[in-house]
Formats: structure tokens, C-alpha cells, sequence
């Protein structure tokens, strides 16, 4: 049986959007959309494949002329419609995300959805920057330079946050002149259906295309297509690799958003409560911690360490978990089974070793109203390596390891010391210390005194295996989304005639 709210019930059985209409996938085939908190079905999607794949790309590939001629600040304009619009629906866009990625409404899907129309109207205001620049080669030469689009981006998306990510990748790309084809998640598409929904109110066909299906057998056919001349992912490291793979079998651009297992450094003059609230929003708590910038690594000072943990745990334990939808509940649930039981692995692990303390948390509860659906425990473990697994690899679930030091050399070294560099943040208040270590860390984003998310405007991207290329930015769009021409012309030539 389907569990219906009002909002949601028209998403019952979702359609995919190709070439401005709202289909099944070829095969006929569905997969069901579960809900996490509960593990009931919410709605079944297309099981998109490579037929749809085709279809989709033919829709972007036919409507990528008129539209990259469409003056820009018209398509910035069109951005500025959506964003009204997604606005006026935010609670019920939120609901939909709540209800099927198990985000708490009030913590993260209502942020999430304004969110959203924050980056429409962010990217709908920049159609006027896609300027060229002319090249001073003396009087007889005219040189300039255009921001051309690249043609039909393809785009495959993460569920953590997935109508922002999706937000990410549409506005920008559509801005620039490209139409795009992309492909949702299989565990939280009815978010990105329902701003896809929104887009294609303003939208000429076959502009902006959404697939929804699997990985491999969805994603996979629209990373290798010949006719997709730019490729865009956001989600794992391992995903990332396949993606890279099929980008260079052609010679397409790819930008790649991966994961991350970011250290927090805390000085010993920040035992202190803010710091405290600072690490516990850095960690993304509130999001199960499935935040590709969760602060997952706590380097603790030493002379700071049992006193920190005990503000920790007072803190963290007071947070609610429960229903997504309940505006009281703070956490919510982990996507899915796969991920739940990954998570769970992780904590096992942790109680098992002997070298490793258990500060608080643990496995999940196995009965009672919790019991119904993925949720995980905030749980910290404090051990003195740098080297284990659960300090090297991303768990992508609230488990946080804390780790002493008395070196600020041997801080940053442990800090530095994995393949991932995606954000960072470092609690003092000497400024000298903080902007050392900020300069030092080998990561994309490091604040100060701050664990918030990301804000538009602000290029935000990965060093090492979290990634290349930059979004979230006036740059981001225009590295990611356009590719140069230049055009040299000779003034000198003789006059006809
Ligand atoms: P994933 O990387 O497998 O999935 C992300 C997207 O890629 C989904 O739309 C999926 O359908 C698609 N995909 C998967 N395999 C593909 C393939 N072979 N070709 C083309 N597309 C493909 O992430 P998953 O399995 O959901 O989560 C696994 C781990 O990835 C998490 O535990 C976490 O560590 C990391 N992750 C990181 C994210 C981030 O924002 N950096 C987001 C989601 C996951
Ligand atoms: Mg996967």
C-alpha cells in the first residue's frame, strides 16, 4: 500500500520529463520510492534505461540551437520565474523531500527547498556576466573572446540533498546556453520531479530533460553517450572514477562533486559552548551526517579533550530524532538499507576496538517507534590514530571520531593526511593560528569559527579525490557551464574595389 499525504499524493506514480512531456520509461518498467523513516512505499518511478537515455538526449540535442540563442539575460529572466515560483511551493517541495530522503522538515528539507530558489535567482541574475574579453594585439587586430554554451550537459545527481544538487547543475548549465539531460537518484527523485515540474512551466521542450533510473543501468548509458559534450556528478568518489573513465573515452569536460572526510581543528582556547554548537553544525548532525562536508574528524587539543567531550555529548544528546515530518525532530533517518547497514558496520567496528572509546551513542535501537525505520544514533568515538578505518574512510552517517593533539605541525599533518580534501574548519581565537593552519589545509573550503553550508556566490569544489572543478559561483558556471572561442580578425585587409 502507498502512504499518501496531500502534497505528495499526485507523485503516487511519477513520470519522467522528456522533451517537455511527462512519461513512462520505455520498457514500462517502475522502481518503488521508499520512505526511510518508515520503510513504506511512497511512489513508484520510471525504470529509465539507454532507449530513454536516447530519447532524452535527442530532446536536448534538437532544442540546444534556439535555446543558445536565446539572449542570455532572457534565460537568466526564465531563472527568475522559476524561483518565484518554487518559492511559492517551498512547503510543499520541502514535504516531498522530508518524506522521501528522510530529512528532518524543519532542520534540512525546508532550508533545502528555499534553498533552491535561492540558487535560481542567484544564477538567473549572472546572464549578463557571460562575457568575452578583447586582447590588445595592437590597431590592426581585433581579438575578442566568447563564453560559448558547450551543448547538451549530462548530469547525474546524489539524494542527500538532491533538489538543491539538482538546482546546481540546472541553473548554471541553463544560464550558459546548454540543455541538459539529468538523472535523479533512485532513492529521492520526487523532489527533482517536482522542481522539474516548476521549470517546465517556463521552459521551451527539451531544454531541461529528467531521468529517473539506476546507476549503471540509467546513468551509465547517459555518461557514455557520444552526443553529451559535458559531464557533471555529484556523489561518491568510486562513481566519480567511472564517470572520469567515460569523459575521457570522448574528450568531454567533467566536473565531479565527491566525497569528503573533512578534519576540524579545536585549539585549546576553544573549549567553549559556541565551539561546541559549531561542531556539532559542522558534522551535519541534523542531516544523519550525510553531507559530502560533514567535519567527521575531530582533532581535539589535548588539554581541552574530556572537557570538549563532555559539552559534546550534553549537546548532541539533547537532539531529537524521529519523524522527518514532525517540526520537533531535529534528525531524521538514514536513506536507505544499503547505507543503514553500511553506517551500522562502521559503529560495530568502533565498539570492537580496543584502542577506541565509545563517548556516546552506539548501534541503533531495535525496538520501538525508531526501530521502523533507518535511524542512526549520533555517535562519537574517541581514539588517539589517525590511521583506522573509521578515521580514513567516509561513513556518510553521524558517527564522529575525536583524536588528540599537542602539535599544531602534527595536527595539520593528520588533517592532511587523507585522500579526500573537501572542507575544513579550524575553532581558536588567535587569528594567527587559525589562518596558519586555514592556509596549510589541503582542502577546497576551510572556515573559521563556522561550520554553515555552502552559499551561492561562494566557489565551492574539492582538492584530491573530492573532485575538479568548482560550483556554486558566478566562476563555477562559467568554467564548468561555457567553453572560449576566440576570434582574431585583421583590420588591414585592402579594400575591395
Ligand atoms: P553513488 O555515487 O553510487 O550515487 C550517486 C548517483 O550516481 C546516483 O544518481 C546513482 O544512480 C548514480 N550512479 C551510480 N553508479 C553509477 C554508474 N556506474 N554510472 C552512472 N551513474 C551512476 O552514491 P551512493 O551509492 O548512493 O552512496 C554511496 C556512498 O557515496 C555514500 O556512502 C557516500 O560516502 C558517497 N556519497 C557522496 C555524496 C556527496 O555528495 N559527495 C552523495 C552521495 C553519496
Ligand atoms: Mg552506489
Amino acid at each position: 500500500m502507498l502512504e499518501k499525504t496531500p502534497d505528495q499524493a499526485k507523485l503516487e506514480h511519477a513520470r519522467m520529463l522528456i522533451d517537455g512531456k511527462w512519461t513512462q520509461s520505455a520498457s514500462g518498467a517502475v522502481l518503488p520510492v521508499l520512505n526511510p523513516a518508515n520503510r513504506r512505499q511512497i511512489a513508484d518511478i520510471p525504470r529509465g534505461g539507454a532507449e530513454d537515455v536516447e530519447l532524452a538526449v535527442k530532446a536536448a540535442a534538437k532544442a540546444f540551437p534556439a535555446w543558445s540563442r536565446v539572449p542570455p539575460r532572457e534565460r537568466g529572466r526564465i531563472m527568475l520565474r522559476i524561483a518565484d515560483a518554487l518559492e511559492a511551493r517551498v512547503e510543499e517541495l520541502a514535504r516531498i523531500i522530508a518524506l522521501e530522503t528522510g530529512n528532518a522538515l524543519r532542520t534540512q528539507a525546508r532550508p533545502e527547498a528555499k534553498n533552491t530558489a535561492d540558487i535560481f535567482r542567484y544564477f538567473g541574475g549572472l546572464g549578463g556576466e557571460l562575457k568575452g574579453e578583447t586582447i590588445p594585439f595592437g590597431e590592426h587586430v581585433l581579438s575578442y573572446t566568447r563564453r560559448e554554451p558547450l551543448g547538451v550537459v549530462g548530469a547525474i545527481i546524489p539524494w542527500n540533498a538532491p533538489v538543491l544538487l539538482g538546482a546546481l547543475k540546472i541553473a548554471p548549465a541553463l544560464v550558459a546556453g546548454n540543455t541538459l539531460v539529468m538523472k535523479a537518484a533512485e532513492d529521492a527523485p520526487l523532489g527533482v520531479l517536482m522542481m522539474a515540474q516548476v521549470c517546465q512551466e517556463f521552459l521551451p521542450p527539451g531544454v531541461l530533460n529528467v531521468l529517473t533510473g539506476l546507476g549503471e543501468e540509467c546513468g551509465g548509458p547517459l555518461a557514455q553517450h557520444p552526443t553529451v559534450r559535458k559531464l557533471s556528478f555529484t556523489g561518491s568518489t568510486e562513481v566519480g572514477k567511472i564517470i572520469m573513465h567515460a569523459a575521457a573515452d570522448r574528450i568531454v569536460p567533467v566536473s565531479l562533486e565527491l566525497g569528503g572526510k573533512s578534519p576540524s581543528i579545536v585549539y585549546p582556547d576553544a573549549d567553549e559552548d559556541w565551539v561546541v554548537d559549531g561542531i556539532i553544525a559542522a558534522m551535519r548532525f541534523t542531516r544523519q551526517s550525510q553531507s559530502c562536508t560533514a567535519g567527521s574528524r575531530m582533532f581535539l587539543h589535548a588539554d581541552i579533550f574530556d572537557s570538549f567531550l563532555d559539552k559534546l555529548t550534553t549537546k548532541v544528546q539533547a537532539l531529537k530524532l524521529g519523524d522527518p515530518l514532525d517540526e520537533a525532530t531535529d534528525i531524521g533517518a538514514i536513506i536507505n538499507e544499503k547505507q543503514f547497514t553500511k553506517v551500522c558496520g562502521y559503529v560495530q567496528e568502533g565498539l570492537q576496538r580496543k584502542d577506541a572509546r565509545l563517548v556516546f551513542g552506539g548501534l541503533p535501537p531495535k525496538e520501538g517507534k525508531l526501530s521502523e525505520g533507518y535511524f542512526a544514533v549520533p555517535t562519537v568515538f574517541a581514539d588517539k590514530s589517525n590511521d583506522w578505518r573509521l578515521a580514513r574512510e567516509e561513513i556518510f552517517g553521524p558517527v564522529l571520531v575525536a583524536i588528540p593533539w599537542r602539535d599544531e605541525a602534527e595536527a595539520i599533518r593528520m588533517a592532511n593526511d587523507s585522500h579526500y580534501g573537501l572542507a575544513a574548519y579550524v575553532w581558536t581565537h588567535d587569528i594567527g593560528s587559525a589562518l596558519r593552519t586555514a592556509h596549510a589545509i589541503e582542502s577546497g573550503w576551510v572556515q573559521v569559527n563556522q561550520g554553515l553550508g555552502q552559499s551561492p556566490g561562494h566557489s565551492y569544489g574539492g582538492y584530491k579525490q573530492s573532485g575538479i572543478g568548482r560550483e556554486f559561483s558566478l566562476e563555477g558556471m562559467l568554467d564548468s557551464f561555457t567553453q572560449r572561442k576566440n576570434v582574431t580578425v585583421n583590420l588591414t585587409t585592402p579594400r575591395a574595389g
